[in-house]
């Protein structure tokens, strides 16, 4: 039996024990898997127990992200980048190995479930925190034709852009501007205001007819933009379940050398959670 677990504060709701578990008897692989509540304080010290009664593997989430990076004793390119870690890996001398599947996670959602060609693709990303880095390097690794990165305290958003480095297809804007931006094909919501009941003030010029919105979190705290994205009338608009299955299934394949099937899991939470609320 392989043991697993999510850290995170808050994690009562985590959909990844199920998630794992599902994968876990879909390709045979005896596992457990647990949620571990563990305020940023107490995390070094509770994943270093749970690697000693001998752990395997574990996701990170928020807001630990940062923290599970600066303390792995190696990590993968793409975690450099994005400066956070989701998945670690016991490497059996007490030491942990940090990969960074929310990248992958977001454009196997986008591409392979929904079918989108990202090249083609004039891009607004909303937010320049952790979340919103790993999305920017992965879309344009995946090579979308334009980034325009706009964030409330601007300075972050200047920040990420000189990191990614591409000023080709990077560029940043005022949020107070963005009525003069024209229309975007992809809007992704990658700040966190949503759990917080924040509103984001967006005007609906922003989303083109055929515009795809996708806000990276999922269940209520994407209620609020996906709400914002019918009333522009985007052509599709999508929380990040998707992502959270895709990311799931690639940290699995990394622990476990096989890779589970994700439709089926993603058809039944999908419809345990629908994506509006229907009050
Ligand atoms: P995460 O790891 O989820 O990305 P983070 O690094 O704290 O979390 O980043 C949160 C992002 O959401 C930031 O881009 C933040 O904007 P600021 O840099 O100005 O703080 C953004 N954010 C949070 N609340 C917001 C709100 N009410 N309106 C707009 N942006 C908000």
């Amino acid at each position: 039996m392989k043991h697993f677990a999510v850290f995170g504060h808050p994690i009562a709701h985590s959909l990844s024990p199920r998630i794992h578990k599902w994968f876990g008897t879909q390709t045979g692989v005896a596992l457990d898997y647990v949620a571990l509540d563990t305020p940023p304080e107490l995390f070094q010290g509770t994943l270093a127990r749970f690697g000693a009664d001998g752990g395997c593997g574990a996701n990170i989430t928020l807001p630990l992200k940062q923290d599970a990076f600066a303390l792995c004793a190696e990590t993968s390119a793409f975690a450099q980048r994005a400066g956070a870690v989701n998945t670690l890996t016991n490497r059996d001398d007490g030491t942990w190995r940090g990969d960074n599947t929310d990248g992958i996670g977001l454009i196997r959602d986008l591409t392979r479930r929904h079918g989108l060609d990202l090249r083609a693709r004039r891009s607004l990303l909303l937010g320049a925190g952790g979340a919103a880095r790993a999305a920017a390097h992965a879309l344009l690794d995946a090579g979308i034709g334009e980034l325009v990165i706009v964030n409330r305290t601007a300075e972050r958003a200047d920040a990420l852009a000189d990191a990614i480095g591409d000023p080709r297809r990077v560029h940043t804007r005022y949020w107070s501007d963005l009525r003069n931006c024209g229309s975007f094909d992809l809007v992704v919501n990658a700040t966190s205001a949503g759990h917080a009941r924040e509103p984001l003030d967006l005007p609906f010029g922003l989303v083109s007819a055929r515009a795809l919105c996708y806000d990276l979190s999922y269940g209520a705290a994407a209620f609020g933009f996906l709400a914002w994205a019918r009333a522009a009338r985007a052509g599709k608009a999508l929380d990040g379940l998707g992502m959270l299955i895709e990311q799931a299934a690639e940290s699995f394949y990394t622990w476990n050398g096989v890779y589970p099937e994700t439709d089926p899991v993603h058809a039944q939470l999908r419809a345990e959670l629908p994506l509006l609320a229907t009050d």
